[in-house]
């Protein structure tokens, strides 16, 4: 085969693999005016910022904002997003996020989430060392295919 028409064969196998496969994207919004949004999983840091999109499931992540090194690497001291995107098959429920203030995280920004392309933007928010305390759920499911999922820092409430 010409190198040519191999080169067009895999472009438009990618592209394919592309459009029909499992993808979901993490969009940080920061509105704090200082610190770095962190996507972490196990002990690799996914994001430092920019939008990350990962193809197949996006597994036991974890998410935070850095501010002068207050928050340890899986974000002891600081308010915690946890989040799994998966679409729903058999061994799964789908989606799942949720904020943690459990010890050894705190309260530190208000911090939240929301979902995107599902769920009608459904999520959650903490806003003071309070919010595990009050009745809004702080674990939101969704079982949209391919979900996204917004994450925000001290955004206007
Ligand atoms: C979404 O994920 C499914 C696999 O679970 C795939 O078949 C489908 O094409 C995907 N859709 C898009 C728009 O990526
Ligand atoms: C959390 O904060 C305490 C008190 O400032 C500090 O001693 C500890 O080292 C911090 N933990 C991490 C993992 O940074
Ligand atoms: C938490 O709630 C208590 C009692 O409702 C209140 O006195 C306190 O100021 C609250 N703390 C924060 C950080 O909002």
């Amino acid at each position: 085969m010409h190198p040519s028409l191999i080169t067009g064969a895999l472009v438009l196998a990618a592209l394919v693999c592309a459009v029909v496969g499992e993808t979901h994207t993490v969009h940080f919004e920061n509105f704090c005016g200082s610190g770095v949004p962190l996507l972490i999983q196990g002990q690799n840091v996914l994001s430092s910022g920019p939008d990350y999109t990962s193809t197949g499931p996006l597994d036991s992540v974890i998410a935070y904002l850095q501010i002068d090194s207050l928050c340890g690497f899986n974000g002891e001291n600081c308010t915690l997003i946890e989040t799994t995107l998966i679409n729903v098959a058999p061994g799964n429920v789908g989606s799942l996020t949720d904020i943690s203030l459990i010890p050894p995280h705190k309260f530190s920004v208000s911090t939240g989430f929301y979902y995107i392309d599902g769920c009608g933007y459904q999520g959650a928010v903490c806003t003071s060392a309070n919010c595990t305390a009050s009745s809004a759920p702080q674990s939101v499911l969704c079982q949209t295919d391919n979900l996204s999922l917004a994450m925000t820092f001290c955004a206007p409430t």
